[in-house]
């Protein structure tokens, strides 16, 4: 558990799913997306225990974000703050969580993809030290 002010964070559990969907649901550049049903979300969590994260605050989540791993590069996902929460450290707290546990996992290197319009998350991670991939093109196949 992280707490900075009257934001605390802890782990995401299943009993969380609906308050993220509902929460990310709201959010213009978060995709609810294939992997993000109940039961996804219940298989995904038990494969990256503790990875995945929320932040309360005034008896709410404020935010959430699922990170995981295949082994070899941890994966971010879905890293959301509700608005009115926003610049006050809570992305940063959720992504320093996830960043300690996946070094804890025994990771290395981690991975996020950014939606091409989405100026603001950019700046975001830019911020926070995460670097452009110049020589990818991310690519993906519906299986
Ligand atoms: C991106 C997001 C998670 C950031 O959450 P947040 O709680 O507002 O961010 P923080 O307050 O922890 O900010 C951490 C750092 O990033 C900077 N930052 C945050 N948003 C920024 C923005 N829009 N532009 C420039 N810098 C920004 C902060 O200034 C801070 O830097 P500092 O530590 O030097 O002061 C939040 O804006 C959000 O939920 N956006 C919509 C969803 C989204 O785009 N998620 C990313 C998906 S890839």
């Amino acid at each position: 558990m992280t707490t900075q002010g009257a934001v605390t964070t802890r782990e995401f559990v299943l009993s969380d799913h609906d308050r993220a969907v509902a929460l990310w649901s709201e959010i213009d550049s978060v995709e609810i997306c294939e992997g993000d049903s109940r039961e996804e979300v219940a298989e995904y969590l038990k494969r990256n225990p503790g990875l995945s994260r929320v932040a309360e605050a005034d008896g709410k989540i404020v935010g959430a974000v699922m990170c995981g791993h295949d082994g070899r590069r941890g994966w971010i996902y879905h890293l959301a703050v509700a608005q009115e929460y926003r610049g006050r450290g809570v992305g940063k707290l959720l992504l320093d969580d996830c960043v300690r546990g996946l070094r804890e996992a025994g990771l290395k290197r981690a991975i996020i993809l950014v939606e091409r319009e989405n100026a603001a998350g950019h700046e975001f991670w830019l911020r926070e030290g995460w670097e452009e991939i110049d020589c990818a093109i991310p690519m993906t196949k519906e299986l």
